[in-house]
């Protein structure tokens, strides 16, 4: 899915630490101090959380790639320490006798414990749930800050806001406001809503499927400004950037759908009303357009406007009301596992959300200009520009 950067995470829910190693950032890259664990503080926010984040205080800790500061252009080795770990150490102990008191034995409806029991024949289904887990996208969040800081120096800005919890939409637009406004609203909301009403009513939808006992979904949308023409490619199936971009967003857990732009809508649209139209100002310079249903892309490539991308996330499948399921090694009828757990993690999956954005833009862009160090790739973006293209020399008309 990445073609020149390459991450893998790894490290259980209640394992030791949650690691990650991503290769192929260049070298001299800045990181000020704090920059990664802030990424990781936004993700642990977000009304309808579990107790989980009030044990965690996620920091990253450097293993390797980085010195005094600045990316060598070696592997960027991450360790997140998971606190949690003293009250699991026995039962998650990677080497020792084995300690099975927290034995998972009824697999949740809509989890990964069944598929993954039947695929890696586990008998005891914590043996799947501890690495499905979303905590794994700490890792993700700490990889995706560093491909932010690249997007940042090269003038490329990134936020996401949550358009719609449990049903309940956000109808505020974003027209005319900078992505500093954007952030600003979105992080003064516990929801990471843009409107102040829609935040209150999702609060409220949060409330109520918890005095329900159960959970609720939703709908996030992140956004890239800044972002240079032509990274991603109409030639190959498999360098179309919009592809890329959904295929990384359901690669978050439990987001099941995603779409560039306005993609779903635009479905029911007529073509008169699902473009967006170019405009030649009469002052001169380039074209100019006034929608962006299309979310930047055209062809499977940037086309300069705001890279808009949303992603749908299902409820949660871990219910303090569990659906009916069946005892794993006795084959009888039982409520489905219970577990801590989060009744809405939207916005968490937001800040998820722009973390695999960045990761992908980052490498669309080290794809299209490579480059070793942060010098070269910045030549080399100047060098996109030395050969204006031809509405540039426009005049008035
Ligand atoms: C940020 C985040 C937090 C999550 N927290 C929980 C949780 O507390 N309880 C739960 O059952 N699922 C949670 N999930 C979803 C599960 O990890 C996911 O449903 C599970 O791994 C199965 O994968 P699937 O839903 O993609 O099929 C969370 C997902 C994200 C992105």
């Amino acid at each position: 899915m990445l073609r020149r950067l390459r991450l893998l995470t790894a490290g259980e829910s209640h394992g030791p630490a949650i690691t990650a190693v991503l290769e192929g950032m260049p070298a001299g890259l800045e990181l000020p101090p704090g920059y990664v664990d802030e990424q990781l503080r936004r993700r642990q926010q977000g009304y309808g959380r579990g107790g989980r984040q009030r044990i965690e205080q996620d920091r990253v800790r450097w293993l390797g790639g980085l010195r005094f500061g600045r990316t060598l252009g070696s592997p960027l080795a991450m360790l997140i320490e998971n606190r949690d770990f003293a009250n699991w150490a026995e039962e998650m102990a990677p080497e020792g006798p084995e300690v099975r008191r927290r034995q998972v034995r009824v697999p949740r409806p809509g989890h990964a414990d069944y598929a993954g029991g039947l695929k890696y024949r586990a008998r005891d289904l914590r043996d799947v749930l501890e690495r499905a887990s979303a905590r794994e996208t700490a890792a993700r969040v700490a990889a995706g800050a560093v491909a932010r800081r690249l997007l940042e120096e090269l003038g490329i800005e990134l936020c996401s806001r949550v358009v719609a919890i449990g049903g309940v939409q956000d109808t505020s637009s974003v027209a005319g406001l900078s992505i500093a406004e954007i952030r600003e609203r979105t992080e003064a909301s516990s929801v990471r809503a843009l409107g102040a009403e829609a935040s209150a009513a999702m609060v409220a939808r949060i409330e109520r499927a918890q005095r329900e006992g159960d959970s609720v979904g939703g709908v996030f949308e992140v956004r890239a400004r800044g972002v240079v023409p032509g990274l991603g490619s109409h030639v190959q199936w498999d360098r179309r950037l919009d592809a890329l971009l959904v295929g990384a967003l359901c690669s978050i857990q439990a987001v099941k759908a995603a779409a560039v732009g306005e993609g779903i809508e635009l479905a029911a649209a007529p073509g008169s009303q699902a473009h967006d139209a170019f405009a030649l100002p009469a002052e001169g310079g380039p074209p100019r357009r006034t929608t962006n249903r299309a979310g930047g892309i055209e062809g499977g490539m940037t086309n300069g406007e705001d890279v808009v991308v949303r992603g749908w996330m299902k409820p949660l499948s871990t219910l303090p009301r569990p659906l009916p399921s069946f005892d794993w090694l006795r084959g009888e009828p039982a409520a489905a596992h219970r577990e801590r757990t989060d009744s809405c993690a939207v916005p968490a999956a937001a800040v998820v959300g722009e973390a695999m954005v960045a990761l992908v833009l980052a490498d669309a862009l080290l794809d299209k200009l490579g480059g070793d160090s942060m010098d070269e790739l910045r030549e080399r973006l100047a060098l996109l520009w030395r050969e204006p293209p031809p509405f540039a020399g426009r005049t008035a008309s």
